[in-house]
């Protein structure tokens, strides 16, 4: 029997059933009509055409209102607790590519508040953390004119009247049912799900109108989301759209990227040796002799290097197979698969680290309501 698998916002543990998931949340898959439909807008991202963004919510009807022309807006975010790895990227890059294929405008949360709560840190410590994050997310070339990043300690005054009407309308029992929490949870940790909410209303009250939300994030998010499309109708705010990805797995053969395994996450500011290093020493679905596995050959099924280079570092579809076929039929060795995805990365990190020093002219500009950011050594 495999062991039971949990994913919750702040823990995610054992093998990820991912159709399981989708059932326990009742979420949608993202099936073939949907990414034709997805087509007539641009190339389908590798993401959507092979999985990787799998379920979604109510992604037709906010469809069914982009073509009546109601724009939309994207809503992502990160919680800072410490240095961006490849894993917090990946819907970054997904929701990058959403919003230059419909062209509209996008706003990143930042919960410093959140990680405060929830983790051994200081807030001084997470609203650092949220400069040196939100430089990862400038990076990737965002629109500065379309795109604002909110940061919730400094933002709460815009955040705060949508949070209390959020607050009031979800009880102690639909948190402890959804989130898990128990008498020894921290009282602000309990109201937290009220912060998370209010970015995807902030723009209806704005503009006094309803405006519809887009959220694409990890599938692990889902519970803050659920009650906030619940609560939604009832305060006049539009229910928010989801799409959601899996987990970037971890070099260590686990289903998330997690920084609690160092060695097993690579971090957007490391550099080339400690990327071959633990690439390096990453799990493959090699065998244990090369005699053996020219003769058996590899499981690219189960490969950590394999799924590196399926979810973000071989984008041609054909190319992938052949590294499969190549990987099974014993034609390549994991030492081979394993520089050249050093390589990848490597080439693909010195790009970013070039953009992230660039993006500190242009993260201030992006601070939603002009808001002064925290630096180290300030
Ligand atoms: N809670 C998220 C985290 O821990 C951060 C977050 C805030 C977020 N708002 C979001 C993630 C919206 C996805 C979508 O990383």
């Amino acid at each position: 029997m495999t062991e039971d698998f949990k994913v919750t916002p702040w823990e995610v543990t054992g093998d990820i059933d991912y159709g399981l998931l989708q059932e326990r949340f009742g979420t949608t898959p993202i099936d073939g009509a949907l990414l034709e439909r997805l087509s007539k807008y641009g190339d389908v991202h590798p993401m959507l055409r092979r999985g990787i963004f799998y379920s979604h919510r109510d992604l037709n009807q906010l469809l069914d209102g982009y073509e009546k022309g109601k724009e939309f807006f994207l809503y992502t975010g990160r919680g800072p607790s410490g240095n961006t790895h490849l894993g917090h990227m990946m819907p970054w890059i997904f929701n990058k590519w959403i919003q230059d294929t419909f062209g509209v405008p996008m706003l990143f949360q930042m919960t410093d508040d959140e990680k405060f709560l929830f983790k051994d840190l200081t807030l001084d410590d997470t609203r650092r953390m949220a400069y040196e994050n939100a430089l990862d997310f400038v990076a990737l070339g965002f629109d500065p004119d379309k795109t604002k990043i909110i940061l919730d300690t400094e933002n709460i005054k815009s955040l705060y009247p949508i949070a209390l009407k959020v607050s009031k309308k979800v009880t102690f029992s639909t948190a402890k049912a959804v989130f898990g929490f128990d008498n020894s949870t921290n009282i602000g940790s309990v109201f937290f799900t009220s912060i998370q909410a209010a970015p995807a209303f902030l723009p209806t009250e704005e503009a006094g109108t309803q405006v519809p939300c887009l959220i694409p994030c990890g599938i692990d998010q889902d519970p803050h989301f659920r009650v906030a499309r619940d609560v939604a109708p009832g305060l006049g705010y539009p229910k928010p759209a989801m799409m959601y990805c899996k987990m970037f797995p971890g070099l260590g053969g686990g289903d998330k990227m997690s920084s609690s395994d160092e060695n097993a996450t690579i971090y957007t500011t490391d550099g080339p040796k400690a990327v071959k290093k633990k690439v390096g020493r990453a799990f493959t679905g090699g065998c244990v002799s090369v005699e053996e596995q020219r003769e058996k050959g590899g499981n690219p099924e189960i490969c950590a290097v394999f799924k590196y280079y399926f979810y973000m570092f071989e984008k041609d579809d054909s190319k992938i197979n052949e590294l499969a076929d190549r990987c099974r039929s014993g034609c390549i060795l994991c030492g081979e698969c394993k520089a050249e995805l050093t390589t990848r990365i490597n080439l693909f990190l010195e790009d970013h680290q070039a953009k992230r020093e660039e993006a500190r002219k242009i993260v201030g500009d992006m601070a939603y309501g002009g808001f002064k950011w925290k630096k180290d050594g300030e």
